[in-house]
Protein backbone atom coordinates (compact mmCIF):
# COMPACT_ATOMS: atom_id res chain seq x y z
CA UNK A 1 0.00 0.00 0.00
CA UNK A 2 0.92 3.34 -1.00
CA UNK A 3 0.13 6.64 1.04
CA UNK A 4 -2.70 7.05 -1.64
CA UNK A 5 -1.45 10.82 -2.12
CA UNK A 6 -1.27 11.42 -5.71
CA UNK A 7 2.04 11.53 -7.24
CA UNK A 8 3.30 15.02 -8.62
CA UNK A 9 4.92 14.74 -12.01
CA UNK A 10 5.35 18.60 -12.66
CA UNK A 11 8.85 19.03 -11.70
CA UNK A 12 9.51 15.72 -13.79
CA UNK A 13 8.02 16.83 -17.09
CA UNK A 14 11.07 17.90 -20.22
CA UNK A 15 11.57 21.85 -20.43
CA UNK A 16 9.76 23.12 -23.49
CA UNK A 17 6.52 20.96 -23.51
CA UNK A 18 3.16 22.91 -25.31
CA UNK A 19 0.59 23.66 -22.40
CA UNK A 20 -1.06 20.24 -21.31
CA UNK A 21 -4.38 19.66 -23.17
CA UNK A 22 -7.24 20.24 -20.24
CA UNK A 23 -9.04 17.31 -21.26
CA UNK A 24 -8.45 14.18 -23.93
CA UNK A 25 -12.35 14.40 -24.60
CA UNK A 26 -13.04 16.60 -27.56
CA UNK A 27 -16.71 17.43 -27.51
CA UNK A 28 -17.56 18.45 -31.32
CA UNK A 29 -20.29 21.37 -31.71
CA UNK A 30 -23.81 21.07 -33.23
CA UNK A 31 -22.20 23.77 -36.01
CA UNK A 32 -19.02 22.76 -37.08
CA UNK A 33 -17.33 24.77 -38.92
CA UNK A 34 -13.37 23.99 -37.05
CA UNK A 35 -10.53 21.81 -37.99
CA UNK A 36 -10.06 19.76 -41.15
CA UNK A 37 -13.32 17.48 -40.87
CA UNK A 38 -14.25 15.95 -44.32
CA UNK A 39 -17.77 15.27 -45.39
CA UNK A 40 -19.86 12.34 -43.70
CA UNK A 41 -22.14 12.25 -46.19
CA UNK A 42 -19.59 11.37 -48.81
CA UNK A 43 -17.62 8.40 -46.33
CA UNK A 44 -18.06 5.45 -48.50
CA UNK A 45 -18.90 3.01 -45.85
CA UNK A 46 -20.56 0.25 -47.77
CA UNK A 47 -17.58 0.37 -50.12
CA UNK A 48 -15.19 0.24 -47.17
CA UNK A 49 -17.08 -2.81 -45.96
CA UNK A 50 -16.47 -4.70 -48.77
CA UNK A 51 -13.15 -3.57 -48.78
CA UNK A 52 -12.44 -4.77 -45.43
CA UNK A 53 -13.97 -7.81 -46.42
CA UNK A 54 -11.46 -8.34 -49.54
CA UNK A 55 -8.60 -7.17 -47.88
CA UNK A 56 -8.89 -9.50 -44.82
CA UNK A 57 -9.60 -12.62 -47.27
CA UNK A 58 -6.65 -11.51 -49.20
CA UNK A 59 -3.96 -10.57 -46.54
CA UNK A 60 -5.76 -10.72 -43.21
CA UNK A 61 -3.25 -13.39 -41.88
CA UNK A 62 -0.30 -11.49 -42.61
CA UNK A 63 -1.68 -9.01 -39.75
CA UNK A 64 0.20 -11.50 -37.72
CA UNK A 65 3.40 -9.60 -38.60
CA UNK A 66 4.35 -6.63 -38.02
CA UNK A 67 5.39 -4.59 -41.44
CA UNK A 68 4.14 -6.80 -43.15
CA UNK A 69 4.51 -6.68 -47.30
CA UNK A 70 5.96 -3.44 -47.60
CA UNK A 71 8.50 -3.22 -43.67
CA UNK A 72 8.70 0.22 -42.50
CA UNK A 73 7.85 2.44 -45.59
CA UNK A 74 4.66 0.79 -45.64
CA UNK A 75 2.25 -1.65 -47.09
CA UNK A 76 3.21 -2.28 -50.71
CA UNK A 77 0.35 -2.13 -52.13
CA UNK A 78 -0.75 1.24 -50.83
CA UNK A 79 2.70 2.32 -51.93
CA UNK A 80 1.90 1.07 -55.50
CA UNK A 81 -1.83 2.78 -55.60
CA UNK A 82 -0.05 6.19 -54.77
CA UNK A 83 2.92 5.43 -57.50
CA UNK A 84 -0.07 5.14 -59.54
CA UNK A 85 -1.68 8.40 -58.44
CA UNK A 86 1.09 10.74 -58.04
CA UNK A 87 2.24 9.62 -61.84
CA UNK A 88 -1.59 9.57 -63.14
CA UNK A 89 -2.84 12.71 -61.14
CA UNK A 90 0.15 15.06 -59.81
CA UNK A 91 2.65 14.09 -62.49
CA UNK A 92 5.26 12.78 -60.00
CA UNK A 93 7.42 9.96 -61.10
CA UNK A 94 8.36 8.05 -58.25
CA UNK A 95 8.36 3.98 -57.33
CA UNK A 96 7.64 2.57 -54.50
CA UNK A 97 10.54 3.05 -52.23
CA UNK A 98 10.47 6.55 -52.40
CA UNK A 99 7.38 6.68 -50.19
CA UNK A 100 7.07 6.47 -46.83
CA UNK A 101 3.42 5.75 -45.33
CA UNK A 102 3.09 7.59 -41.64
CA UNK A 103 0.31 7.85 -39.64
CA UNK A 104 -1.30 11.15 -41.06
CA UNK A 105 0.78 13.30 -42.97
CA UNK A 106 1.01 15.03 -39.36
CA UNK A 107 3.32 12.73 -38.17
CA UNK A 108 5.16 13.10 -41.95
CA UNK A 109 5.66 16.71 -40.77
CA UNK A 110 6.96 15.42 -37.02
CA UNK A 111 9.28 13.44 -38.44
CA UNK A 112 10.70 15.69 -41.28
CA UNK A 113 11.06 18.09 -38.93
CA UNK A 114 12.76 16.12 -36.23
CA UNK A 115 15.15 15.09 -39.14
CA UNK A 116 16.33 19.09 -40.17
CA UNK A 117 15.27 21.33 -37.19
CA UNK A 118 17.12 22.54 -34.12
CA UNK A 119 16.16 25.26 -32.32
CA UNK A 120 16.98 28.64 -33.69
CA UNK A 121 16.68 27.24 -37.07
CA UNK A 122 14.25 29.28 -39.95
CA UNK A 123 11.94 28.35 -41.90
CA UNK A 124 9.66 30.04 -44.73
CA UNK A 125 6.02 29.71 -45.26
CA UNK A 126 3.30 31.66 -46.81
CA UNK A 127 1.74 34.37 -44.30
CA UNK A 128 -0.81 32.10 -43.70
CA UNK A 129 -0.32 28.53 -43.32
CA UNK A 130 -1.65 25.87 -41.52
CA UNK A 131 -1.65 25.75 -37.66
CA UNK A 132 -0.51 22.03 -36.71
CA UNK A 133 2.86 22.44 -38.76
CA UNK A 134 2.99 26.32 -37.23
CA UNK A 135 2.37 25.36 -33.57
CA UNK A 136 5.04 22.15 -34.20
CA UNK A 137 7.86 24.81 -35.51
CA UNK A 138 6.74 27.42 -32.58
CA UNK A 139 7.51 24.37 -30.39
CA UNK A 140 10.83 23.42 -31.59
CA UNK A 141 11.82 27.25 -31.46
CA UNK A 142 11.98 27.76 -34.56
CA UNK A 143 11.45 31.02 -36.60
CA UNK A 144 8.61 31.01 -38.77
CA UNK A 145 8.97 33.98 -41.60
CA UNK A 146 5.87 34.76 -43.16
CA UNK A 147 5.89 35.59 -46.88
CA UNK A 148 2.87 37.36 -47.88
CA UNK A 149 0.31 35.72 -50.81
CA UNK A 150 -1.93 36.79 -53.08
CA UNK A 151 -4.74 34.73 -54.70
CA UNK A 152 -1.90 32.81 -56.78
CA UNK A 153 -0.43 31.62 -53.49
CA UNK A 154 2.84 32.75 -52.03
CA UNK A 155 3.87 35.41 -53.78
CA UNK A 156 7.48 34.82 -55.62
CA UNK A 157 8.98 38.47 -55.22
CA UNK A 158 8.26 38.79 -51.58
CA UNK A 159 9.87 35.18 -51.71
CA UNK A 160 13.21 36.08 -52.99
CA UNK A 161 12.94 39.29 -51.12
CA UNK A 162 12.63 37.58 -48.15
CA UNK A 163 15.40 34.72 -49.10
CA UNK A 164 17.88 37.48 -50.33
CA UNK A 165 17.25 39.17 -46.51
CA UNK A 166 17.58 36.63 -44.67
CA UNK A 167 20.72 35.53 -46.81
CA UNK A 168 21.92 39.19 -46.14
CA UNK A 169 21.43 38.13 -42.57
CA UNK A 170 23.83 35.43 -42.75
CA UNK A 171 20.93 33.00 -42.58
CA UNK A 172 19.65 30.14 -44.37
CA UNK A 173 16.71 28.79 -43.99
CA UNK A 174 15.91 25.23 -43.73
CA UNK A 175 13.22 24.73 -45.73
CA UNK A 176 10.58 26.60 -47.35
CA UNK A 177 7.09 25.87 -46.58
CA UNK A 178 4.30 25.66 -49.04
CA UNK A 179 0.78 24.11 -49.66
CA UNK A 180 0.95 25.36 -53.19
CA UNK A 181 -2.53 23.39 -54.28
CA UNK A 182 -5.88 24.52 -52.65
CA UNK A 183 -3.39 26.03 -49.72
CA UNK A 184 -4.55 26.51 -46.43
CA UNK A 185 -6.22 28.56 -45.11
CA UNK A 186 -6.28 30.98 -48.25
CA UNK A 187 -7.59 28.02 -51.15
CA UNK A 188 -5.04 29.37 -53.74
CA UNK A 189 -3.97 27.27 -56.53
CA UNK A 190 -0.55 28.39 -57.57
CA UNK A 191 -0.07 28.56 -61.26
CA UNK A 192 2.59 26.36 -62.56
CA UNK A 193 5.30 29.70 -63.34
CA UNK A 194 5.08 30.68 -59.80
CA UNK A 195 6.10 26.68 -59.16
CA UNK A 196 8.92 27.00 -61.46
CA UNK A 197 10.20 30.02 -60.08
CA UNK A 198 9.70 28.80 -56.41
CA UNK A 199 12.21 25.71 -57.67
CA UNK A 200 14.66 28.44 -59.26
CA UNK A 201 14.62 30.19 -56.29
CA UNK A 202 15.06 27.03 -53.34
CA UNK A 203 18.33 26.24 -56.30
CA UNK A 204 20.19 29.71 -56.53
CA UNK A 205 19.52 29.77 -52.58
CA UNK A 206 20.18 26.61 -51.68
CA UNK A 207 16.96 25.81 -49.68
CA UNK A 208 14.77 22.78 -50.06
CA UNK A 209 10.92 22.97 -50.02
CA UNK A 210 8.35 21.26 -48.20
CA UNK A 211 5.47 20.77 -50.65
CA UNK A 212 2.47 19.69 -48.46
CA UNK A 213 -0.28 18.80 -51.26
CA UNK A 214 -2.81 17.06 -49.06
CA UNK A 215 -5.75 18.79 -50.26
CA UNK A 216 -4.34 18.28 -54.47
CA UNK A 217 -7.41 16.15 -54.83
CA UNK A 218 -9.90 18.41 -53.73
CA UNK A 219 -9.97 20.77 -56.76
CA UNK A 220 -13.31 20.84 -58.04
CA UNK A 221 -13.54 23.74 -60.73
CA UNK A 222 -11.19 24.62 -62.99
CA UNK A 223 -7.86 23.04 -63.91
CA UNK A 224 -5.49 21.68 -61.29
CA UNK A 225 -1.55 22.19 -61.55
CA UNK A 226 1.06 19.69 -61.28
CA UNK A 227 3.14 18.95 -57.62
CA UNK A 228 6.26 20.92 -57.73
CA UNK A 229 8.07 17.92 -56.76
CA UNK A 230 6.84 16.86 -60.73
CA UNK A 231 9.25 19.47 -61.90
CA UNK A 232 12.46 18.61 -59.61
CA UNK A 233 14.95 16.73 -61.21
CA UNK A 234 17.59 17.31 -58.45
CA UNK A 235 15.61 16.21 -55.50
CA UNK A 236 15.37 19.75 -53.76
CA UNK A 237 11.15 19.12 -53.23
CA UNK A 238 10.15 17.08 -50.20
CA UNK A 239 6.71 16.03 -50.93
CA UNK A 240 4.02 15.34 -48.24
CA UNK A 241 0.26 13.75 -48.88
CA UNK A 242 -2.43 12.39 -47.06
CA UNK A 243 -5.77 10.41 -46.91
CA UNK A 244 -7.35 12.33 -44.62
CA UNK A 245 -8.64 14.68 -47.01
CA UNK A 246 -9.54 12.49 -50.04
CA UNK A 247 -10.78 9.30 -47.95
CA UNK A 248 -11.46 10.37 -43.91
CA UNK A 249 -9.12 11.49 -41.25
CA UNK A 250 -10.41 8.77 -38.57
CA UNK A 251 -8.23 6.81 -41.21
CA UNK A 252 -4.29 8.40 -39.92
CA UNK A 253 -2.77 7.77 -43.03
CA UNK A 254 -0.41 10.18 -44.78
CA UNK A 255 3.04 9.67 -46.79
CA UNK A 256 6.26 11.33 -47.42
CA UNK A 257 7.59 11.16 -51.27
CA UNK A 258 11.50 11.53 -50.89
CA UNK A 259 14.89 10.13 -52.01
CA UNK A 260 16.44 7.82 -49.63
CA UNK A 261 18.81 10.08 -48.55
CA UNK A 262 15.50 11.48 -46.40
CA UNK A 263 13.65 8.79 -46.10
CA UNK A 264 17.08 6.61 -44.58
CA UNK A 265 16.34 9.43 -41.97
CA UNK A 266 13.26 9.43 -41.18
CA UNK A 267 12.73 6.02 -40.37
CA UNK A 268 14.58 5.45 -37.14
CA UNK A 269 12.73 8.18 -35.96
CA UNK A 270 9.58 6.76 -37.01
CA UNK A 271 8.70 5.67 -32.70
CA UNK A 272 5.66 3.95 -34.04
CA UNK A 273 7.75 1.14 -35.22
CA UNK A 274 4.99 1.09 -38.43
CA UNK A 275 1.73 2.78 -39.00
CA UNK A 276 -1.50 0.65 -38.80
CA UNK A 277 -1.24 -2.00 -41.45
CA UNK A 278 -4.91 -2.77 -41.18
CA UNK A 279 -5.79 0.65 -42.00
CA UNK A 280 -3.25 0.54 -45.11
CA UNK A 281 -4.89 -2.62 -46.06
CA UNK A 282 -8.23 -1.61 -46.49
CA UNK A 283 -7.30 1.86 -48.30
CA UNK A 284 -5.15 0.00 -50.54
CA UNK A 285 -7.69 -2.51 -51.65
CA UNK A 286 -10.40 0.53 -51.60
CA UNK A 287 -8.47 3.01 -53.36
CA UNK A 288 -7.11 0.29 -56.05
CA UNK A 289 -10.46 -0.19 -57.07
CA UNK A 290 -12.78 2.81 -56.38
CA UNK A 291 -9.91 6.34 -56.58
CA UNK A 292 -11.53 7.97 -59.44
CA UNK A 293 -15.02 7.70 -58.70
CA UNK A 294 -14.69 8.07 -55.11
CA UNK A 295 -12.87 11.58 -55.38
CA UNK A 296 -15.33 13.05 -58.41
CA UNK A 297 -18.54 12.06 -55.61
CA UNK A 298 -16.31 14.16 -52.78
CA UNK A 299 -15.66 16.87 -55.46
CA UNK A 300 -19.39 17.08 -56.16
CA UNK A 301 -20.13 17.19 -52.94
CA UNK A 302 -17.59 19.76 -51.52
CA UNK A 303 -18.73 22.01 -54.41
CA UNK A 304 -22.18 22.39 -53.24
CA UNK A 305 -21.10 22.91 -49.93
CA UNK A 306 -18.81 25.75 -51.10
CA UNK A 307 -21.66 27.23 -52.43
CA UNK A 308 -24.13 27.00 -49.78
CA UNK A 309 -21.61 28.16 -47.40
CA UNK A 310 -21.14 31.36 -49.55
CA UNK A 311 -24.84 32.08 -50.04
CA UNK A 312 -25.47 31.84 -46.24
CA UNK A 313 -22.71 33.93 -45.56
CA UNK A 314 -23.70 36.97 -48.46
CA UNK A 315 -27.80 36.27 -46.55
CA UNK A 316 -26.46 36.26 -43.61
CA UNK A 317 -23.53 38.93 -42.72
CA UNK A 318 -24.45 40.93 -45.92
CA UNK A 319 -21.88 42.08 -48.15
CA UNK A 320 -19.18 43.98 -45.97
CA UNK A 321 -18.11 40.37 -45.12
CA UNK A 322 -15.87 38.99 -47.88
CA UNK A 323 -15.74 35.10 -48.75
CA UNK A 324 -12.90 34.10 -51.07
CA UNK A 325 -13.97 31.72 -53.89
CA UNK A 326 -11.70 28.61 -53.36
CA UNK A 327 -11.67 26.33 -56.32
CA UNK A 328 -11.11 23.24 -54.34
CA UNK A 329 -11.04 21.96 -50.43
CA UNK A 330 -12.52 22.42 -47.59
CA UNK A 331 -12.45 25.67 -46.19
CA UNK A 332 -14.04 29.36 -46.75
CA UNK A 333 -11.73 32.35 -45.56
CA UNK A 334 -13.68 35.04 -45.04
CA UNK A 335 -12.72 38.59 -44.58
CA UNK A 336 -15.20 40.96 -41.99
CA UNK A 337 -14.60 44.44 -41.60
CA UNK A 338 -11.30 45.49 -40.17
CA UNK A 339 -12.33 46.55 -36.68
CA UNK A 340 -14.53 43.33 -36.44
CA UNK A 341 -12.75 40.74 -33.95
CA UNK A 342 -13.63 37.45 -34.91
CA UNK A 343 -11.94 36.27 -31.80
CA UNK A 344 -14.49 38.00 -29.18
CA UNK A 345 -17.48 36.28 -30.81
CA UNK A 346 -15.82 32.60 -30.11
CA UNK A 347 -16.88 31.73 -26.42
CA UNK A 348 -20.27 33.04 -27.05
CA UNK A 349 -20.92 30.95 -30.77
CA UNK A 350 -19.17 27.98 -28.52
CA UNK A 351 -22.26 28.47 -26.12
CA UNK A 352 -24.41 28.51 -28.78
CA UNK A 353 -23.21 25.20 -30.48
CA UNK A 354 -21.05 26.61 -33.01
CA UNK A 355 -17.76 26.17 -33.68
CA UNK A 356 -15.33 28.65 -35.83
CA UNK A 357 -11.69 29.25 -36.32
CA UNK A 358 -10.80 32.42 -36.13
CA UNK A 359 -7.82 33.88 -38.27
CA UNK A 360 -5.44 34.63 -36.29
CA UNK A 361 -5.40 30.71 -35.27
CA UNK A 362 -3.50 30.65 -39.54
CA UNK A 363 -1.46 33.32 -38.56
CA UNK A 364 2.64 33.18 -38.99
CA UNK A 365 2.17 36.56 -37.08
CA UNK A 366 -0.54 36.59 -34.33
CA UNK A 367 0.81 39.30 -32.78
CA UNK A 368 1.38 41.97 -35.73
CA UNK A 369 -1.49 45.18 -36.45
CA UNK A 370 -1.72 44.13 -40.13
CA UNK A 371 -0.91 40.56 -40.39
CA UNK A 372 -2.79 38.99 -37.08
CA UNK A 373 -5.71 37.92 -39.08
CA UNK A 374 -8.33 39.25 -35.98
CA UNK A 375 -10.95 39.84 -38.48
CA UNK A 376 -10.86 37.28 -40.72
CA UNK A 377 -12.77 33.39 -40.15
CA UNK A 378 -12.13 30.36 -41.69
CA UNK A 379 -14.81 27.95 -42.20
CA UNK A 380 -14.62 24.55 -43.02
CA UNK A 381 -17.41 23.61 -44.90
CA UNK A 382 -17.35 19.76 -45.25
CA UNK A 383 -18.88 18.33 -42.24
CA UNK A 384 -22.38 19.94 -41.17
CA UNK A 385 -24.94 19.15 -43.68
CA UNK A 386 -26.35 21.80 -46.02
CA UNK A 387 -28.83 22.45 -43.78
CA UNK A 388 -26.31 22.78 -40.41
CA UNK A 389 -24.45 25.18 -42.56
CA UNK A 390 -27.76 27.58 -43.29
CA UNK A 391 -28.76 27.17 -39.56
CA UNK A 392 -25.36 27.81 -38.62
CA UNK A 393 -24.42 30.65 -39.84
CA UNK A 394 -27.90 32.40 -39.15
CA UNK A 395 -27.19 31.90 -35.35
CA UNK A 396 -23.00 33.09 -36.16
CA UNK A 397 -24.62 36.51 -37.31
CA UNK A 398 -26.90 36.74 -34.71
CA UNK A 399 -24.46 36.05 -31.98
CA UNK A 400 -22.06 38.38 -33.71
CA UNK A 401 -24.63 40.70 -33.98
CA UNK A 402 -25.42 40.67 -30.24
CA UNK A 403 -21.58 40.37 -29.64
CA UNK A 404 -19.90 42.87 -31.58
CA UNK A 405 -22.46 45.13 -33.24
CA UNK A 406 -22.03 43.83 -36.32
CA UNK A 407 -23.78 43.05 -38.52
CA UNK A 408 -26.24 46.13 -38.14
CA UNK A 409 -29.75 45.02 -37.96
CA UNK A 410 -31.29 45.01 -41.64
C1 LIG B 1 -2.08 21.66 -44.80
C2 LIG B 1 -2.24 20.47 -43.90
N1 LIG B 1 -1.23 19.61 -43.81
C3 LIG B 1 -1.32 18.52 -43.03
C4 LIG B 1 -2.46 18.25 -42.31
C5 LIG B 1 -2.48 17.03 -41.43
O1 LIG B 1 -3.43 16.11 -41.85
P1 LIG B 1 -3.38 14.59 -41.47
O2 LIG B 1 -2.40 14.41 -40.35
O3 LIG B 1 -4.76 14.27 -41.03
O4 LIG B 1 -2.94 13.87 -42.70
C6 LIG B 1 -3.56 19.13 -42.39
C7 LIG B 1 -4.79 18.89 -41.62
O5 LIG B 1 -5.75 19.61 -41.63
C8 LIG B 1 -3.44 20.27 -43.21
O6 LIG B 1 -4.43 21.16 -43.35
Amino acid sequence: MTSGKTFDYSNLFAKGLPSAIASGDMPQPKYNFILGHTNAETIPVEGLIEATAAAMRKDGPGLSINLHNGGLLGYLPLREFLVHKLSNYRGVDVTADEILITSGSQTAAMLINTALLEPGDTVVAENWSYVGMLGDLRMRGVNVVGVPVDEDGMRLDALADTLSELEDEGVRPKYIYTIPTVQNPTGAIMPIERRQEMLQLSEEYGVPILEDDCYADLVYEGESVNAIRSMDDSDRVIHMGSFSKNLAPGMRLGYVVASWQILGQLLPLKGDIGTSNFGQMVTAEFFNNHYEEHVEILRTALRRKRDTMTAAISEHFGPMVKPNHPRGGIYLWVTFPEDVDTRKALAAAREMGIGYNPGSDWAVYPADDERNGNNCIRFCYALPTEEEIWEGIELLARVFQRELGFPKER
